[in-house]
């Protein structure tokens, strides 16, 4: 389904910009300890998206907790390699979503009912004490998106994508122990700067990336500077809005949507 070529080219872009990603992946690094500092117990961990691990904490979570679960729907080599420096971490390939499977085989078999996602694992696990979703929520419609194009309606498309992210949404409320979650919410692009003005190829535009999924005021917001020119355009920088919400049950049940 294209995750891996998707975690390698992910590997690939970090080489390019370490630079500019740096102080999102410190945002984010920040926000997982903020969170892993509100569990009550400290037994076990699980992060969410845990991909190539450039913004997980490791070491950190490592020490504070009993076991740490690194869950996502492919581990590089690199990401077995760095697991394999802590007794106490174990990967996880799971697709949280439960259905991207599915929903391939859907895609090319059009027809049958199109499967809810609804996440259990973890769900009956009593030694949980905290989840985090890193990075990880727009991804989740973005590649089923992919290969549902073209093949369903852009309404079926739309609806799929929006069900696979509320779904995550509630799970991370119905998990036990503490959660946390850490998103792209809208992106946009820009001039970058000395970038020639009024050129055509460089009319700076902004879109979400939730498909309409509205989320809570969050605990602290940034910019990530996912693709500087020239990585999607000469002219133009590519800007992510990164929400992060260390205790997401309590900012989902009272702050109202943005
Ligand atoms: C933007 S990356 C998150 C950053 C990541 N922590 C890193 O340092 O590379 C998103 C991650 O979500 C994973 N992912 C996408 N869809 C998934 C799914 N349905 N289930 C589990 N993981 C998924 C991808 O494989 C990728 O590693």
């Amino acid at each position: 389904m294209g995750f891996l070529t998707s975690s390698i080219q992910v590997a690939a872009r970090h080489a390019r910009c370490s630079a500019q990603w740096k102080p999102h992946l410190l945002r984010t690094k920040e926000a997982i300890l903020e969170a892993a500092a509100l569990a009550q117990n400290r037994r076990i961990a699980v992060i969410f998206g845990a991909g190539l691990l450039h913004d997980i904490p490791l070491r950190e979570l490592s020490s504070m907790f009993q076991e740490v679960i690194l869950v996502d729907v492919v581990h590089t080599l690199r990401t077995r390699w760095d697991a394999r420096s802590f007794s106490n971490v174990r990967l996880c390939a799971l697709d949280v979503t439960g259905v991207t499977a599915q929903l391939s085989k859907i895609a090319h078999s059009r027809g049958e009912p199109l499967p809810k996602s609804e996440p259990t694992a973890f769900l009956d696990e009593k030694r949980l004490d905290l989840s985090i979703s890193v990075n990880l929520l727009s991804q989740l419609a973005w590649v089923p998106g992919r290969f549902l194009k073209g093949i369903l309606s852009e309404d079926e498309v739309a609806q799929t994508q929006k069900q696979l992210l509320e779904a995550h949404l509630h799970y991370l409320r119905r998990l036990p122990g503490h959660t946390a979650m850490i998103t792209d919410v809208r992106w946009r692009s820009q001039p970058r700067p000395g970038a020639v003005a009024g050129a055509e190829s460089a009319t700076p535009q902004g879109w979400d990336v939730l498909q309409g999924v509205s989320l809570p005021r969050a605990a602290s917001a940034w910019d990530w500077n996912i693709a500087p020119a020239p990585e999607r355009s000469v002219q133009l920088d590519y800007i992510a809005t990164v929400h992060a919400y260390p205790d997401w049950k309590h900012c989902s049940a009272l702050a109202p949507p943005e």
